[in-house]
């Protein structure tokens, strides 16, 4: 039996305000609300496009424009998409001192959109490009236009400066990551499947550090039965609203989505 007498949000909350030293890893479910699909699942990018043809550095060096058709769907999904109530929610967070950081997944910049201020990219953003043969970089908005591919002022095709199978993970971000995980009390694994390596070993270094891992997801994952000690079970929107709520109970008001970027 749970001290607060079972209630999961109760306790998850509980814990975040004792603590006051969580840290959020998101994935791409934190995002669905704002009309950007997941990877995996029947809707999901991976079903449309097999990730082995369109995802991977190998793919992009042998057929850069086939890898783009993929990549330009991305660029303007993410380029209309406002952060949604979610991503408010951990905003909210971070200005009550409750969080301190978000590590996510997604390459949308949903979360600095929503006012997080300290956010690690894992997998990089798609609001700039990077030529992997001279290293130059330009903004996305200055080089992309639907339908074309982007070109490098040396003559190459730009890759966005996100992360494709076969590439290492950025190493200031991994770095950061690791000591936020290692460091927080709480860690808020919000709307990841926890499939993809690096990124899935997260909670486990979090957990082994002594943090409880509250799992937000309408659906279990290959965590909840291993690391996880709380999983809410909803939409992100939602159970970050009840927490919220929980947290600041004179407050019924739930975090409305901010204005878009
Ligand atoms: P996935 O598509 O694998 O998983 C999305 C998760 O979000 C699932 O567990 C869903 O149950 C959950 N979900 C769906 N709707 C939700 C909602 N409204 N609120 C909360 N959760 C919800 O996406 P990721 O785990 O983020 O990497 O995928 C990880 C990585 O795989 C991506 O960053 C990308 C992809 O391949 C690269 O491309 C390198």
């Amino acid at each position: 039996m749970r001290p607060d007498g079972g209630d999961p949000i109760r306790e998850a909350a509980r814990l975040l305000a004792e603590r006051r030293n969580a840290v959020a890893l998101t994935g791409a479910g934190i995002s669905v609300e704002s009309g950007i699909p997941s990877f995996r699942g029947s809707q999901g990018m991976w079903g449309k496009y097999d990730p082995m043809e369109y995802a991977t550095l190998h793919a992009f060096m042998q057929s850069p424009r086939k890898v783009w058709e993929m990549l330009s769907e991305m660029v303007s999904v993410c380029g209309f998409a406002a952060p949604n109530a979610a991503h408010a929610g951990l905003s909210a967070l971070e200005k009550m001192g409750v969080l301190r950081a978000v590590i996510t997944q997604n390459v949308d910049g949903l979360h600095q959109a929503a006012g997080s201020h300290r956010v690690i990219e894992y997998h990089g953003n798609l609001d700039e490009l990077i030529c992997v043969y001279c290293w130059k970089r330009y903004p996305t908005r200055d080089r992309w236009t639907p339908g074309a591919v982007p070109r490098c002022d040396c003559g190459e095709t730009l890759k966005p400066n996100v992360v494709l199978f076969g590439e290492p993970i950025p190493w200031l971000a991994q770095e950061q990551a690791e000591e936020e995980a290692s460091a927080c009390g709480v860690l808020l694994v919000i709307g990841t499947s926890a499939q993809v390596s690096p990124a899935c070993d997260i909670p486990r270094i979090a957990k082994e550090s002594g943090a409880a891992i509250i799992e937000i997801n309408p659906e279990p994952t290959s965590l909840t039965e291993s690391v996880t000690d709380i999983h809410l079970r909803g939409s992100a929107s939602e159970i970050l609203r009840l927490l919220l709520k929980e947290l600041s109970p004179g407050n019924d008001a739930s975090p409305s989505a901010p204005p878009g970027r």
